[in-house]
């Protein structure tokens, strides 16, 4: 149940090794959050990243680990009805699970192609379904949805992972539209570039941020009500610019 000043105490990231959803339980734990659950298919991964948690939170925060696979998407039902049965239920949920693929590769290999689209958006939809399916059981509840800009307008250099965070950004948008006045929300988030181990030796991109930022600006986002937030926030306006740019100009803008 989140606290008296409406702050999440319980959470549960999906893709529980990722760097922003960890930054984020960090920014989360220092506003009294007391149980973060992170779930993923690496449990020597989630293990480390639970032991840095409770040393930074030491008195405050309950860390524990659980498997969740994205690509196991028949069991995503029962095993998220099984990390919500606890008292109080799960306050938050963060979706932050995705592979970037390598668009050279994945453009030679339709199996590999298709592996970035089942985790970054078919995974996504049942397990964001099975989530919106215990949130109506409680009655209330917080889904934090990483998309990302490169879903606003897909470009011809990743438009594999592209697409699939485009198909991720209208699901969550429909969806938030369908639980308005249910007492669930969603907080879609559509950060550019960050430094993550995701973007680890590319070179950065123009207005590239850190997990930090995300961390920051996820929490604002949810104290102020807001549906989206973008990081940083002045991308808003840059892709609002490129999604009128005809085709024919907008392809011809180097990578
Ligand atoms: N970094 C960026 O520039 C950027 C920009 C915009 C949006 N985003 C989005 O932000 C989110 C978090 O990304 P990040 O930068 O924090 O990257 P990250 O540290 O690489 O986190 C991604 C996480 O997804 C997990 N994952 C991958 N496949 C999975 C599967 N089949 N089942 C369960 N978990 C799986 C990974 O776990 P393993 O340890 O098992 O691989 C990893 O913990 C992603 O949705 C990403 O698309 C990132």
């Amino acid at each position: 149940m989140n606290d008296a000043l409406g702050h999440p105490q319980s959470l549960l990231v999906l893709g529980g090794g990722s760097d922003i959803a960890l930054a984020t339980v960090n920014a989360l734990a220092a506003q009294r959050c007391r149980t973060a659950i992170l779930a993923g298919r690496r449990p020597e991964v989630l293990d480390r990243a639970a032991a840095d948690l409770r040393r930074s939170h030491p008195d405050t925060l309950t860390v524990e680990t659980a498997p969740f696979d994205a690509l196991e998407r028949s069991g995503h039902d029962k095993v998220i009805q099984e990390l919500f049965a606890r008292p109080g239920g799960i306050d938050l949920v963060i979706v932050a699970f995705a592979i970037l693929g390598d668009q050279q590769v994945d453009q030679e290999d339709p199996e590999s192609a298709a592996r970035v689209v089942e985790v970054n958006f078919t995974g996504a939809v049942t397990a964001m379904l099975a989530v919106v399916k215990q949130f109506r059981a409680q009655g209330r509840g917080t889904l934090v949805v990483l998309s990302s800009v490169a879903g606003v307008r897909v470009r011809k250099a990743n438009f594999i992972y592209g697409s699939s965070k485009a198909g991720l950004d209208g699901f969550t948008q429909g969806l938030a539209d369908s639980l308005i006045g249910t007492g669930i929300r969603v907080l879609l988030v559509r950060p550019g570039f960050v430094t993550t181990k995701m973007t680890a030796g590319m070179k950065k991109a123009p207005m590239s941020t850190t997990a930090e930022a995300v961390a920051t600006t996820i929490v604002r986002g949810l104290e102020s009500g807001a549906s989206v937030v973008w990081v940083p926030s002045a991308l808003r306006y840059v892709m609002g610019v490129m999604k009128l740019l005809p085709r024919a100009v907008f392809r011809r803008i180097p990578s």
